[in-house]
């Protein structure tokens, strides 16, 4: 596991605790969950929000790969916008239960109101560290959740992951490895940055957690999970069941 150094959120960050964007220590520490939500208000606001209804090709290829698959109902923990889960709710069959730390159903209300006005799909502000056990999915999707979740964070989640998920039910994890370039990118620029001291170190700040192929499946694995072939040719993508 290694820290992913990237500029994100530092934009905003200056905005709303200018006092700590430049203490070295700050940029060097990883960000809070409580940091981020703060940002992502600023970052979120209407006249801000990047946010696109049409699907990027990489959500497209994730949105073809679950589309092929799922079967029943449906979690996804750390949805963010949902914009895979909203078309996947366009079908009948497919109800889905999108959950995000930060509050993306108000997010969402100032976007294109009409089209996603779907009954398939529903909304929770959560931790999904903190999820209700009690509720019971066919399929759970991690789509780019892992990364923001230390060793400790993402055990405790696949518990959560075993209690909620049906027997013979499939979890989708959609996430980045140590060894795509994206990251071996910024590991360079990590080792510029902290061990010989150059480049703006005020620009960056580590944005989270990257794993092996080799270590995730390690975690599943010790976690009772049992590994399906790789479904798609994405990053990391795998379909697992239990
Ligand atoms: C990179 S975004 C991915 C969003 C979406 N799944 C996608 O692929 O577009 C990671 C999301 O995980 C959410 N997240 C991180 N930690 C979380 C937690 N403990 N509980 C709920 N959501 C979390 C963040 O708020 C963010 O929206």
């Amino acid at each position: 596991m290694f820290k992913l150094f990237s500029t994100s959120h530092i934009k905003a960050a200056k905005e709303v605790f200018p006092e700590k964007v430049g203490n070295k220590e700050w940029h060097l520490s990883q960000w809070s969950l409580d940091e981020i939500m703060k940002v992502k208000v600023v970052e979120n606001s209407p006249d801000r929000a990047s946010y696109k209804d049409d699907l990027t090709p990489y959500q497209d290829s994730v949105f073809s790969t679950l589309d092929k698959t799922l079967k029943g109902n449906c979690a996804s923990l750390g949805c963010g916008c949902s914009n895979i889960e909203y078309q996947l709710a366009t079908k009948p069959d497919n109800k889905v239960e999108s959950m995000d730390c930060y509050d993306y159903e108000n997010f969402m209300e100032d976007f294109s109101k009409e089209t996603r006005d779907i009954p398939n799909i529903h909304f929770y502000k959560k931790n999904v560290l903190e999820i209700d056990e009690s509720k019971k999915y066919d399929n759970i999707i991690l789509n780019q959740l892992l990364y923001a979740l230390n060793d400790k964070s993402l055990n405790n989640l696949l518990q959560k992951c075993s209690s909620i998920l049906r027997d013979n039910g499939n979890i989708f994890i959609f996430c980045t490895s140590k060894s795509s370039p994206r990251s071996i990118f910024n590991s360079a620029r990590k080792i510029l940055l902290i061990s010989f001291k150059i480049g703006n170190y005020k620009e960056f700040k580590p944005i989270g957690y990257m794993r092996s192929k080799k270590e995730l499946e390690r975690t599943f694995k010790e976690n009772n999970f049992k590994f399906e072939k790789q479904e798609s040719n994405l990053p990391i993508s795998y379909k697992l069941f239990r």
